[in-house]
């Protein structure tokens, strides 16, 4: 269930939208949402966009290149396919299989003279390996480009985690701790970087008049930033919501060793309550449990999307296979109470 200010809120805001008639454009809701945001998260500036996906494939083409990227094969296909509309080759690194991230150890063997960019995924909101995949990319001279789509609220000492690598891409999506409906945010510190995003989000025009770029139509709509000025309000109240139901998730199940967690690494925004079964066939028996309750947690990231043989070709990835087959992601969100996870949990534990 997405977060979701009182209707009155965003209404006040539409009404400003009817007014005016400026719908879409960079238009002055889209400008103070990403003022707002920025301000939120103390960064000096976010280009959005229309979703996370398209915001990845922006990322991708402001690097100018194409060639092979390294990434997680345990990602939702956007990360995948984003690379792919952009002319690249995903080349997947195995997952640690307890913080779920790439396993930056495993990088390096895979760089070659084609490889263009790393592209991690903070899966979960739980930060990658900064420091090693920070070493390794000014060794190899390497750009990063974080998938950070769940990472809204996620620190790195002290600072928003959108301040790492050259370039961090955030989803919007409804179901993301901030949500504009659909929506996508990309991050950087290089006021270079962050202008050729808004051209390629804008055609690739430069001032109306000459096309410098290979760009598209990226543009979040007046429509969505208003729904994101709105919901922006009750992040934080959000993200302190989450915290103390993902503790509560963990105590309960906790009491049950055969049930594993991901292990947090740095400043993780615990969006999501990512519950490890010892095998697929628990898996199964938890879910058709929850299912008979009208509880419907998913399998999240399942499956591993080394095995979408129809888009890659396939290459064993044996851990994210292994964690794919058997993690389900559990109910989470504000219109949850206590109980209600309480219950949650209590059937899980009743069908092991
Ligand atoms: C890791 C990851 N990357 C990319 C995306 C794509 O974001 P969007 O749905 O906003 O296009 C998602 C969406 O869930 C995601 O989980």
């Amino acid at each position: 269930m997405p977060t979701l200010a009182p209707l009155d809120e965003v209404n006040e805001l539409m009404k400003g939208i009817w007014e005016s008639g400026i719908m879409t454009h960079n238009g002055p809701l889209v400008q103070r949402f990403e003022k707002e945001v920025c301000d939120f998260l103390k960064v000096p500036q976010m280009v959005s966009c229309c979703n996370g996906t398209l915001a990845l494939q922006m990322a991708i083409k402001a690097l100018g290149k194409t060639g092979e990227i390294i990434t997680t094969p345990f990602t939702f296909i956007a990360t995948i396919s984003s690379i792919m509309w952009e002319q690249c080759t995903p080349v997947f690194v195995d997952i640690d299989p307890e913080t779920l991230d790439i396993d930056a150890s495993k990088i390096e063997e895979r760089i070659t003279r084609h490889t263009i960019a790393i592209m991690p995924v903070h899966v979960f909101g739980n930060n990658c390996d900064f420091e090693a995949i920070g070493a390794l990319a000014k060794a190899y001279n390497l750009p990063v480009i974080y998938d950070a789509c769940h990472s809204v609220g996620s620190m790195y000492k002290g600072e928003s985690v959108f301040r790492q690598g050259d370039i961090s891409v955030t989803s919007f999506h409804a179901t993301k701790m901030l949500n504009t409906a659909e929506g996508g945010g990309i991050f950087t510190l290089d006021k270079e970087i962050d202008e050729r995003l808004r051209r390629i989000r804008f055609f690739g025009f430069e001032n109306h008049a000459d096309i410098v770029e290979d760009g598209f139509n990226g543009k979040m709509t007046e429509v969505h930033a208003a729904v994101g000025i709105a919901n922006l309000r009750y992040l934080e109240l959000a993200l302190a919501d989450r915290k103390e139901k993902y503790s509560r998730y963990k105590e309960i199940l906790g009491q049950n060793s055969e049930i594993k967690f991901q292990k947090i690494t740095t400043g993780c925004n615990y969006s999501y309550f990512p519950a490890i079964f010892k095998d697929e066939e628990t898996v199964l028996k938890v879910m058709a449990a929850l299912n008979a309750e009208n509880i419907f947690p998913r399998r999240y990231f399942y499956p591993s999307v080394n095995t979408f043989t129809k888009l890659v070709p396939y290459v064993s990835m044996p851990n994210s296979e292994d964690i794919a087959s058997r993690i389900l992601c559990l109910p989470l969100h504000m219109g949850m109470n206590m109980g209600d996870i309480e219950e949650t949990a209590e059937i899980i534990l009743a069908k092991l």
